[in-house]
């Protein structure tokens, strides 16, 4: 039973704070059953007084106390981490990481601990509405993979995969994706600006637009593809085939796919170095 699992978010940041509010406004477990620890105490006592949790400024503390450990921490202070970490999970608890680039062999190596789950939400998982792709180490129990999948679902619907090669891929789809989103989302307010909207009216405009079609689709998603939706809207001779034919001509599709592509090597790059770029530093070095 979920509730009777005592769960620790190690990095009680933006995520912590999405899957905490999403398991108590689902009722999947009780406000004295999590605890969160981090370094600053402004951070803990906002999220205390908010959802009545448990804080702590001691990882271990938190961490040797939960059935559940999840780490949300960014991942250049995984190895932080580790240090604060290492020997003092229950070898039976479960590690549920969030951690962009994070590979099972770095997890399991980083904290001497065999039962992991791996997962990639996105940014809309901060109002519940993600999607999250996730796998499990082999020695997960099945009841440990549905207590995983219950949490997930605080952030939204999730999808199971067999193989930790999809969560690179999943980061590149899903996990970058809401930046695909935004960024065309960001040129059509644009292009409408152009056109002499005042802007208010152009963001109302596309915001609306993407809702509305996203809906639409998700009415039809069983047995239409997204091809024929697009169809439907394309008179020959009409104001989309002219949008379209300039699209498909300046390499739209073909710059969407070399996008998820590069952000896929990205992620796979990312997993293999052992210790992750900081943009912070790299700021740093470019400021020196
Ligand atoms: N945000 C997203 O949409 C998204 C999507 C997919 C995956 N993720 C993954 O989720 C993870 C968390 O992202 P986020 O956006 O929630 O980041 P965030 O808001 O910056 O949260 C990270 C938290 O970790 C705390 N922290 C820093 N050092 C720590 C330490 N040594 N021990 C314990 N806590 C420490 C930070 O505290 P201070 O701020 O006080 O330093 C902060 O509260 C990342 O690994 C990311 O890859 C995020």
């Amino acid at each position: 039973m979920i509730s009777s699992q005592k769960i620790a978010f190690i990095g009680p940041g933006v995520m912590a704070e999405a899957m905490i509010s999403g398991l108590i406004r689902n009722h999947t477990t009780g406000p004295e059953m999590l605890t969160a620890a981090g370094p600053t105490l402004e951070r803990l006592s906002h999220l205390a007084g908010k959802y009545g949790i448990h804080t702590t400024t001691d990882n271990s503390e938190a961490a040797c106390a939960a059935d559940i450990v999840v780490l949300t921490v960014k991942p250049q202070r995984l190895d932080k981490v580790f240090q604060g970490l290492r020997g003092c999970i229950n070898p039976a608890s479960l590690v549920i990481s969030i951690i962009a680039g994070a590979t099972f062999e770095k997890l399991s190596h980083g904290l001497g601990q065999s039962l992991i789950v791996r997962s990639m939400p996105n940014t809309p998982a901060q109002i519940g509405e993600g999607i999250t792709v996730w796998t499990s180490s082999k020695k997960v129990s099945e009841e440990q993979r549905q207590m995983a999948r219950q949490i997930l679902l605080a952030l939204g619907d999730e999808i199971f995969v067999e193989d930790e090669t999809y969560l690179d891929m999943a980061t590149a789809l899903s996990g970058t994706g809401p930046a695909y989103v935004f960024l065309f989302m960001e040129a059509m307010v644009d292009a409408g600006v152009h056109l002499g909207f005042p802007r208010r009216i152009a963001e109302q405009l596309v915001a609306q637009t993407v809702r509305g079609s996203v809906d639409f689709y998700r009415t039809h998603e069983d047995s239409v593809h997204l091809a024929r939706l697009r169809n439907q809207v394309t008179s020959p001779g009409g104001t989309s085939a002219a949008a379209l034919y300039y699209l498909e001509k300046a390499g739209f599709r073909t710059a969407i796919s070399r996008a998820v592509w590069a952000a896929y090597e990205r992620s796979r790059e990312l997993g293999k170095s052992s210790k992750p770029r900081d943009p912070e530093e790299d700021q740093a070095q470019n400021d020196d």
